[in-house]
């Protein structure tokens, strides 16, 4: 029996694919490429250029293969175009994934882990954040999220589905062989636009704000390493395998660093001055986002393995500093 990875060529569906790979299982990709890179994909994988909203692709999957459970990656996760574009997200994000249950439930598929987000909580108010918080998101990505995890509850009443939501933080760093990393187009994440001025594609990075409530002024976020994301995803599959009940956690380090700590430590790992100037606020940026992982580690066993935000910093630059153009390299 396969796992199938829909949006397995992203960012953090990439490298679940090569956790699962490197766990011995087998592996089915589907992902449009809109977003995604064919080059990301393992070379083990089963891979089929397919759109979660075409349910006639996702018949023709579930069909050929042999599906034991699936692992949803496939979204849009761009929080200022969700803004502008909310259409888009809710087109996506939500008929997507409607279309999606659709077909697991005509063949018989009844296990979904899939890719929730900290921006269903919106602005906390309390930290660290633990699941049961208030939802009360500030942007329309964090909307739609918010509004699959609802879907999944209600198809799960209505027809017996079983769904984890794994709620990431800041997801960031890369396969610590460097054969992967993060690649957006355009880049708007901290990491990568930090490293891009290390490597020489940009000049310098701008600080959305400095006078937030926080130490230094610059937000602050909780990091968590794509790997360990990744580990979470198995540990997901297995729970949801073993007969576990729906749930959702979160997925942190539970430590937070402020934008001027992220670039100190970047300046450390790289070795490069990479200067900074501050900037306005962007809209819609909580000052403060930290995870309690106390569940995850509870009901899961999930243990960050890459928690350090120097050894986050060391692989993605593994990364940034051999892809300069990210996969248009390849
Ligand atoms: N930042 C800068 N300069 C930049 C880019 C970012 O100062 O050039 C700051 C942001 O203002 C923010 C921090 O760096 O304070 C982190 O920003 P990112 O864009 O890397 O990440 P976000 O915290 O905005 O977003 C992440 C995910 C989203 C998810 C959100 C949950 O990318 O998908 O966490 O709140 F929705």
């Amino acid at each position: 029996m396969a796992i199938l990875v829909l949006g397995g060529a992203g960012y953090i569906g990439s490298h679940t694919v090569y956790e699962l790979v490197e766990a011995g299982r087998d592996v089915v990709v589907a992902d449009n490429l809109v977003t995604g890179f064919r080059a990301a994909v393992h070379p083990k994988a089963r891979f089929y250029q397919a759109d979660i909203r075409d349910r006639a692709a996702m018949d023709a999957i579930f069909e050929r293969e042999s599906i034991e459970g699936v692992v949803h990656f496939a979204a849009f996760s761009q929080v200022g175009e969700s803004m502008s574009n909310p259409l888009k997200y809710y087109e996506n994000n939500l008929s997507g994934t409607c279309q999606l249950l659709q077909s697991m439930a005509a063949h018989g598929v009844d296990k979904i882990v899939f890719s929730s987000t900290a921006a269903t909580y919106g602005e906390p108010e309390q930290v660290p954040i633990v699941e049961s918080a208030p939802t009360c998101p500030t942007n329309c990505y964090g909307e739609t999220k918010l509004a699959m995890e609802h879907m999944m509850r209600w198809v799960s009443q209505a027809n017996g589905l079983r769904y984890v939501a794994l709620r990431y933080f800041n997801a960031c760093g890369a396969h610590p062989s460097g054969v992967i990393g993060e690649a957006h187009n355009p880049e708007s994440h901290l990491i990568p636009i930090i490293l891009q001025v290390a490597n020489g594609t940009r000049k310098q990075i701008s600080i959305f704000g400095d006078d937030y409530p926080t130490r230094d002024g610059t937000c602050v976020r909780d990091y968590i390493h794509v790997t360990d994301l990744a580990q979470a995803h198995i540990l997901a599959l297995d729970y949801l395998l073993a007969g576990g009940e729906n749930n959702v956690f979160n997925l942190g380090n539970g430590v937070g660093f402020t934008v001027k700590e992220v670039i100190d430590a970047a300046r450390r790992v790289t070795g490069h001055p990479i200067p900074a100037v501050v900037s306005p606020r962007r809209a819609g940026d909580p000052a403060q986002l930290i995870a309690s992982s106390q569940k995850a580690m509870d009901v899961l066993g999930w243990k960050p393995e890459y928690a350090a935000l120097d050894t986050i910093l060391s692989t993605a630059w593994k990364w940034h500093s051999t892809h300069p153009d990210g996969y248009g390299a390849e």
